[in-house]
């Protein structure tokens, strides 16, 4: 087990799937406490487990990241638990694909409570932990639609605009308090959310194969490519960083235009 993460606590939101499932079970290898928090109690009970079975520190809180309440009190059950915060990464997000004309008032309320009011909460009820300790570090996970459109997801893309600027407004408001508060924006990345999408379509292996034409490594993200710079922007190896994003996105908006030459390196197995 490696240790760059040693004492510190972790909230986890999203962690039971995905990218955020790859970034509990990551912040766990390098020696951190974590809070792992959903909606999805069955998946992230099995995955708390998991990692307390490799020897980790976990807990599973099942959480509504939409309520001011329940982020509450699963921040409070955290610090009575491991006895402090360190760190919060905000992963739990939804994607709708709707035209605007489509979509309901609920719909979007609801898009945009998960995706950017459960910042606000975190932030909220963590940030009195967080001073307590000399450095804090705050992640959230945009999007590459943080920076570009995306057909059909309006609100979503609206939503990952937000948690950009969001990002960097918590970055200026306590930077002077130690907390450093950085955005991860991951392209097509392999995830239950993703395959959700593919499923979707008629044909979900070419939908992806046409998708990945657009990006220039030409394969998709996986969580833990996701997690490791979730780690980047948690531990000291990023001292003197933030109020910044990072994009993984193997090349994707490097280009205006781009069709990937049917291979690459990337490609072949490891
Ligand atoms: N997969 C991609 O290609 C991709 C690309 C860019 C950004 N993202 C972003 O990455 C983040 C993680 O997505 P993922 O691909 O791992 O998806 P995922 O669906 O695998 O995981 C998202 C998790 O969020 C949880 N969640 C949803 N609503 C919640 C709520 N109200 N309260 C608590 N938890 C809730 C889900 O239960 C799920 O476990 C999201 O913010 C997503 O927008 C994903």
């Amino acid at each position: 087990m490696s240790s760059r993460l040693q004492n510190q606590v972790a909230w986890i939101s999203g962690a039971a799937s995905g990218m955020g499932e790859g970034i509990a079970r990551l912040f766990a290898r390098e020696g951190a406490a974590v809070a792992l928090v959903d909606v999805q109690a069955a998946k992230g009970q099995v995955i708390a487990e998991q990692i307390r079975a490799a020897g980790g520190r976990a807990i599973f809180i099942e959480c509504d990241v939409r309520s001011e309440s329940a982020v509450r009190s699963s921040i409070e059950q955290t610090v009575r638990e491991f006895g402090g915060l360190n760190s919060i990464v905000n992963c739990a997000g939804i994607v709708q694909v709707k035209l605007l004309h489509e979509l309901d008032e609920a719909d979007w309320d609801r898009l945009m409570d998960i995706n950017v009011k459960s910042i606000f909460l975190s932030i909220k009820h963590g940030i009195a932990h967080l001073k307590k300790n000399p450095r804090s570090y705050v992640v959230n996970i945009g999007s590459i639609g943080s920076f570009i459109s995306q057909g059909s997801t309006p609100a979503y893309i609206a939503s990952k605009g937000a948690v950009l600027m969001l990002s960097k407004s918590i970055a200026l408001d306590y930077a002077a308090d130690g907390v450093r508060c950085n955005c991860v924006c991951p392209g097509i990345t392999d995830t239950p959310m993703l395959r959700e999408h593919l499923n979707a379509t008629a044909d979900p292996e070419a939908t992806l194969r046409n998708r990945l034409r657009r990006v220039p490594m030409g394969v998709p993200l996986t969580p833990h490519d996701i997690a490791r710079a979730a780690l980047y922007f948690s531990c000291e190896d990023s001292a003197g960083v933030t109020g910044t994003s990072l994009v993984i996105d193997g090349g994707y908006l490097a280009a205006a235009e781009w069709e990937h030459p049917g291979k690459t390196r990337f490609m072949d197995p490891q």
